[in-house]
């Protein structure tokens, strides 16, 4: 994969190769997203980070990641403050904002409106997430977490076994990872959700089509033993056509220490793209799991920092430069990694 230029839009884009090139970028920005050095090898450089639909950790550290290269952040926050909800065309949005910008990140509601954006942009565009179909650098992140995690634990992604729960039919960020994890080698998928929300068929051939096993199921306590990860999602309830229909899946697969305990083996990961759903009638991933070490939500915050300063470094094509502007920081920084 040449990176120099590319928008990235989809993980179909990558193979085994550009993803180890991108995690091996991410290694390398470590001290920098860490906080103890700083570059500024994107200075003068301006992020357009257009944000058309609701978004925290995806927003501030694609943001984080250009500022932390040395650039400018330039922002839209919702369709109503931009002149989309004025009629203007995704065409004419993307010329004119890729006049302004070196690089746009943008999210919004509609599948494929990324894609259609980005070619009318005169600079890389990456898909922040559209609708439910796809969220490449969350998956990217994902994937260097679970690589992470399975290290420690003397394993690796090939032979993985991944129970993936909750809204599988409307959650991008699912969508993105199965696709990536169907690059490795016999990973062993266990689906569990609610029989109307579950992984669109599309993705199981895909997936079983790369050779994997892919086991479906509505029992929550069988599904997560023996797994290796635990993925849990909230149920995407801006998707649904009425809310009505979404409160009628929340609450159904909980996640806490007591089903933890009983059912899973002592060392498994516990991941969630979040934001996840604290609320009383959800509550997918319970906050007395919040000391238990094999919780790696925050470590794949703190990832997407990594992943997303390599995807901006290995696209402007400064991966190489990064070190010739560093210099250690010289203001207090607390001890948070
Ligand atoms: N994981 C994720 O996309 O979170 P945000 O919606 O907060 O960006």
């Amino acid at each position: 994969m040449d990176f120099v230029g590319s928008h990235i839009l989809s993980v179909s884009q990558f193979d085994r190769a550009a993803i180890e090139r991108v995690f091996e970028v991410a290694d390398e920005m470590q001290p920098f997203a860490n906080r103890q050095k700083v570059t500024r090898v994107l200075e003068g450089a301006i992020l357009g980070n257009m944000f058309f639909e609701p978004s925290t950790r995806t927003r501030v550290s694609f943001g984080c990641a250009w500022n932390l290269l040395g650039g400018e952040v330039r922002e839209t926050t919702e369709v109503k403050t931009s002149a989309i909800a004025k009629g203007e065309s995704f065409y004419d949005t993307a010329r004119v904002l890729s006049g302004y910008s070196d690089m746009i990140v943008m999210r919004h509601q509609i599948e494929g409106s990324v894609d259609e954006f980005a070619s009318a942009s005169r600079v890389p565009v990456i898909n922040g997430g559209d609708g439910s179909n796809e969220h490449p650098s969350q998956a990217l992140l994902d994937l260097y977490t679970i690589k992470k995690e399975m290290a420690g634990r003397g394993k690796g992604v090939d032979g993985l076994r991944i129970a993936l729960i909750g809204d599988l039919r409307y959650g991008r960020a699912v969508h993105s990872l199965c696709r990536l994890l169907s690059l490795y080698d016999k990973v062993h998928f266990t689906l569990i959700s609610p029989e109307e929300l579950g992984l669109g068929a599309e993705y199981i051939d895909e997936i079983r089509m790369a050779g994997h096993e892919v086991v479906q199921s509505t029992d929550m306590a069988t599904g997560i033993s023996h797994a290796d990860i635990l993925y849990v999602t909230r149920t995407q309830e801006e998707r649904f056509p009425t809310q009505e229909e979404a409160d009628r899946y929340k609450g159904l697969f909980r996640l806490n220490q007591t089903v933890y305990t009983e059912n899973c083996e002592p060392n498994t990961v516990i991941m969630h793209p979040l934001p996840r759903d604290s609320r009383g009638d959800a509550n997918e991933l319970d906050n007395d799991l919040n000391e238990n070490p094999n919780l790696a939500i925050f470590r794949q915050t703190d990832n997407g920092v990594h992943i997303r300063m390599a995807l901006f470094a290995l696209i402007l094509d400064v991966a190489d430069q990064v070190n010739q502007t560093a210099r250690d920081v010289n203001w207090y920084t607390a001890k948070r990694f």
